[in-house]
């Protein structure tokens, strides 16, 4: 197993990686993913011309929407990675406001015909009475008959790609170590990252829950949604234990 170097300082997960998460992330495909959010919407009869996306990081995707003529915002509980988001949009001429919001606190946003929470965002929630409150606390800004889409990772994708494993890289000014595994039911990444200008090193814990198809089932039972759609891997078809990813469509 990866072994951490001493006396490195934990910092809270996402407030520093907020500066290199587009490069950490630069082989996600956010068109693809705006292109499926589009595709759900259409295979669902809906066309919200607002929409906000919870838990959105840096806003790629918000961006990608707002490209698409979408009236976007977002929110996320990580301030840092919002400044992010702010510049990274404001250069590239659009306008998205953007909240500093929790999941589990979504009160005095707005409402929005189409919310979203993508990317294994939910799966930050740790236990099942949160995404419960989550789920409640979402129904807030969703207009009557408005959608929200979110998908959770599952376990065939942790233990997939985040069984145990470590990869380093490096860029302008940085570079990282990334330990990720998976241990009874949490699939944890840990990132060591080194910055050259103040030299300094850091550590951040990112845990995401994996929940069981059937424990969220159980838990829309009770959430004030209608489910309208399940669906695996970024397709049409009912989710297999092998799907990656699992995608919820419930109509408010
Ligand atoms: C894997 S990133 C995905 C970000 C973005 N959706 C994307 O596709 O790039 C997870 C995001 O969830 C946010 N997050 C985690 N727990 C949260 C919570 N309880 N409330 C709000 N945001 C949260 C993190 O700050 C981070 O930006």
């Amino acid at each position: 197993m990866f072994q951490w170097k001493k006396d490195v300082p934990a910092v809270a997960p996402y407030s520093r990686l907020a500066s290199i998460y587009d490069y950490v992330m630069r082989h996600v495909d956010y068109v693809h993913w705006a292109s499926y959010v589009e595709s759900l919407l259409a295979r669902h009869d809906l066309a919200p011309e607002s929409l906000i996306d919870l838990a959105c990081g840096t806003g790629s995707l918000a961006l990608e929407l707002a490209r698409r003529g979408y009236q976007m915002s977002g929110s996320d509980g990580c301030a840092e990675m919002l400044v992010v988001g702010k510049e990274k949009v404001k250069r590239q001429g659009y306008e998205i406001p953007f909240y500093h919001r929790n999941l589990l606190d979504l009160s005095s946003l707005s409402t929005f015909e189409g919310v979203l929470c993508l990317y294994d965002s939910m799966n930050y929630l740790m236990t099942l009475s949160n995404m419960a409150t989550a789920l409640q606390q979402v129904r807030r800004v969703v207009s009557p008959g408005g959608v929200f889409i979110f998908d959770v990772c599952t376990e065939s994708n942790s233990m997939r790609y985040f069984r145990d494993m470590t990869d380093k890289d490096q860029g302008d000014g940085f570079s990282y170590t990334r330990h990720s595994y998976y241990d009874n039911g949490v699939q944890f990444n840990k990132f060591e990252i080194r910055f050259e200008d103040p030299q300094e090193v850091v550590r951040e814990v990112h845990s995401q829950r994996i929940y069981s198809l059937s424990d969220i089932e159980a838990v829309l039972e009770d959430a004030p949604f209608q489910v309208e759609g399940v669906y695996g891997g970024y397709g049409f078809e009912p989710p297999t234990e092998l799907a990656d990813r699992v995608h919820f469509v419930l109509r408010g």
